[in-house]
């Protein structure tokens, strides 16, 4: 019997950037999804999810999509079986303590569980980045959602108490430690977050067309400065300036921390939410509210919304004594600010599913 533990994540900053060929920075959390699973004869494969009916699926005859939370391992089946890898039989239970519908990469982390465990069962052995972009290749290929490649890339890079400097140009990742006395809260909106809604994909074409207006091969070869006498369409010119911004927050977040300066990159934080709401409009009302009362808290550094967006859960980065009070403040004024009953976590930065990678 294997057991494989993949975390959620969430985005420090560098909102959109990865489809960019931008720059990220995020972290593992200590939250996620543990994976248990035994290779039986045949080519039959029984997966269960508490909650679920039970999936059968045969490895020996074409794959679907569903339409149901198997497509997630179920995608990763399929692409391991398309770049050859011989797939036997087996039974696995997936069980998750990730808040769904947050935006905490819940679908990636069953995805990199899944590869993971494969990778064990099966013996085969294919490097980190190999595995998250195969993983990224079910997500868009199986499950029909168009994302960069900063999930699987989080879930399986992830290291305690450090944050993830992920290159998407390059796919290089560069763990950078995480200076201890300050943590993470983490908020739901109480406004499930779904990327399979048209937002993600006219947000991207909207980058795409700006690139191509501007003459460079991505967004990540722009500057703000660039943008202001290129010819864009006010829309347009604004989701640009998202993505510029952001790439220019996440070098300033990189030598904030190497220099040990919370302050700095909690702010940081916050101009990344400012340009979510006005520029990228992939704020919402509630996302707003939790962080203008996130802010205006003792302790509170910096918040902002974490993933895609339109939905789903703030991060805030809190000085570890002031956490718990904060917490409660913001429950309780959320509750009055929008009258909406939501939970709050507070979570560390955990190993990736491959910690040494
Ligand atoms: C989602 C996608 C990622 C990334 C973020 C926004 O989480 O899955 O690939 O685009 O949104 O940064």
């Amino acid at each position: 019997m294997y057991q494989v533990f993949a975390p959620g994540r969430v985005e420090l900053l560098g909102n959109h950037t990865d489809y960019n060929a931008g720059v990220v920075m995020s972290a593992a959390l200590d939250l996620g999804t543990t994976v248990t699973g035994e290779a039986s004869a045949g080519s039959r494969i029984r997966l269960r999810s508490a909650g679920f009916p039970e999936v059968i699926v045969d490895a020996s005859e074409p794959l679907h999509p569903s339409g149901g939370w198997s497509d997630y391992p179920v995608g990763v089946i399929a692409k391991f079986i398309e770049a050859g890898y011989e797939v036997g039989g087996f039974e696995a239970e997936f069980s998750t303590n990730l808040p769904v519908g947050a935006g905490l990469s819940s679908s990636a982390s069953i995805e990199v569980a899944t590869a993971v465990l494969l990778c064990r069962m099966f013996d085969w052995e294919i490097s980190p980045m190999d595995l998250a972009r195969l993983c990224k290749k079910a997500e868009n290929e199986f499950a029909g959602v168009n994302c960069g490649i900063l999930d699987q890339v989080s879930c399986i890079f992830g290291k305690r108490q450090h944050a993830i400097f992920l290159d998407c140009r390059k796919e290089s990742v560069q763990r950078v430690p995480f200076p201890e006395g300050v943590e993470l809260l983490i908020v739901h909106s109480g406004v499930k977050h779904a990327l399979t809604g048209g937002e993600y994909n006219e947000r991207r074409d909207q980058c795409f067309e700006a690139a191509r207006t501007l003459g460079v091969p991505a967004l990540r070869d722009a500057s703000t400065a660039d943008l202001s006498h290129a010819g864009l369409s006010d829309v347009v010119r604004r989701r640009a300036a998202h993505i510029t911004g952001e790439n220019e927050r996440v070098f300033a977040g990189l030598s904030a921390l190497e220099l040990g300066d919370l302050e700095t990159f909690g702010r940081l934080l916050t101009a990344s939410h400012m340009s979510s709401m006005e520029n990228f409009e992939n704020s919402t009302p509630e996302l707003d509210s939790l962080v203008r009362i996130a802010t205006s808290q003792p302790g509170v550094l910096g918040a902002r919304l974490t993933g895609g967006g339109f939905g789903g859960a703030i991060i805030a980065l809190v000085m570890a004594e002031n956490i718990e009070t904060a917490k409660v403040e913001i429950l309780s004024k959320y509750l009055t600010d929008m009258e909406i009953d939501t939970d709050a976590y507070h979570c560390r930065m955990g190993d990736g599913a491959i910690p040494d990678a």
